[in-house]
């Protein structure tokens, strides 16, 4: 049987206060499996800011009810809440909102601020034929005893960010501060602090929009390797382009999901990140009839070396 969902929407609206109000979502539907890597599309206005800001618990619907790893966030307090999300959902958005003073790594430790100490102490150890080696999937570290307690101290938050930055191919970049960064180095920093607490749900909003279309691709390549390792992601994106290269797609219009297309078999589209005219074409996933590499592809070149992935 499979399992539950890691997030559930169940008829959720949302509706902002005016006159006349606007109903940003009506009645949505939407569950979303561990390991998939879900594309939310949608014109300008449609609702996909409003809904990544339900299925995160940063708002809460008018109506319906939001599971987040079977639970029901709308009966959870604030407190709450804000643990159950640190715990639970890595957030990127077009913007990278990274502090401009601090170093890479320190940006990246910061994903870890609201974690407890117990948290990656608790799993096995890496998955069969698995090299042990820097990554987000580390297991727990032998003769070392599970602890609870507040958050974790400042030198250890910056192994694991270290860590998250190698993972998403910035390891030689720790001590650099996002103005010495590029715009695609800077969005693979957020990235790695989205990732730094290994969360049960990646959501990322427009989370190439303010890339050129071969760093875009390249951030794109990576959220497919993170899937392929094992993340489960949902990229809210208004480029079709974008949406083409992803798995299954959810479209959006007027607050309403309009359509909910599967992955095909081949599941999300690894391939070049620049240079693919086919990627860029503007043609569905679907009409395409050439090569659809997989995760061992040599196509999918990448520089990340991405671990496999567990969610804390
Ligand atoms: N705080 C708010 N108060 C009132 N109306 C809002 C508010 N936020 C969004 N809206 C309205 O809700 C609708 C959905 O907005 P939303 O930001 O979710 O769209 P979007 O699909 O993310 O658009 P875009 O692609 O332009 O980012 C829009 O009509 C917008 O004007
Ligand atoms: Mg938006």
């Amino acid at each position: 049987m499979r399992r539950a969902p890691v997030l559930e929407l169940e008829a959720v609206s949302k509706e902002y206060p005016g006159s006349p109000p606007v109903v940003a979502l009506d009645r949505v539907d939407l569950a979303i499996h561990a390991g998939e890597l879900v594309g939310i599309v949608g014109p300008s206005g449609s609702g996909k800011s409003t809904l990544l800001h339900v299925m995160g618990t940063l708002d809460r619907p008018t109506a319906g009810a939001v599971r987040l790893q079977g639970r029901d966030v709308t009966v959870c307090s604030d407190a709450e809440l804000s643990r159950l999300r640190g715990r639970t959902i890595g957030f990127v958005f077009q913007q990278f909102f990274l502090l401009e003073g601090n170093t890479a790594l320190d940006n990246v430790a910061t994903g870890l601020l609201y974690r407890d100490r117990d948290d990656g102490e608790e799993h096995g150890p890496g998955h069969p034929g698995t090299a042990p080696g820097p990554g987000l999937a580390r297991g727990p570290v032998p003769g070392r005893r599970r602890r609870r307690g507040p958050s974790l101290a400042l030198a250890e938050r910056r192994v694991r960010a270290a860590e998250a930055l190698e993972t998403v191919g910035l390891g030689h970049r720790l001590g650099h501060r996002p103005g010495e960064l590029s715009g695609g180095e800077r969005q693979r920093v957020a990235i790695a602090r989205a990732l730094v607490g290994r969360p049960a749900l990646l959501l990322a909003d427009e989370p190439t929009g303010n890339l050129d279309s071969v760093a875009g691709n390249r951030i794109l390549d990576l959220l497919l390797e993170l899937n392929a390792a094992g993340a489960t992601i949902a990229v809210i994106t208004h480029d079709r382009e974008v949406a083409d290269r992803l798995g299954r797609r959810v479209f959006l219009r007027d607050g309403r999901i309009e359509h909910d297309r599967p992955a095909g078999p081949d599941g999300p589209r690894h391939g070049p990140g620049n240079g693919d005219q086919a990627a860029l074409s503007g043609r569905s996933h679907d009409e395409r009839s050439g090569h659809h590499a997989g995760p061992d592809d040599e196509r999918a070149g990448h520089d990340a070396g991405v671990a496999p992935w567990r969610a804390a």
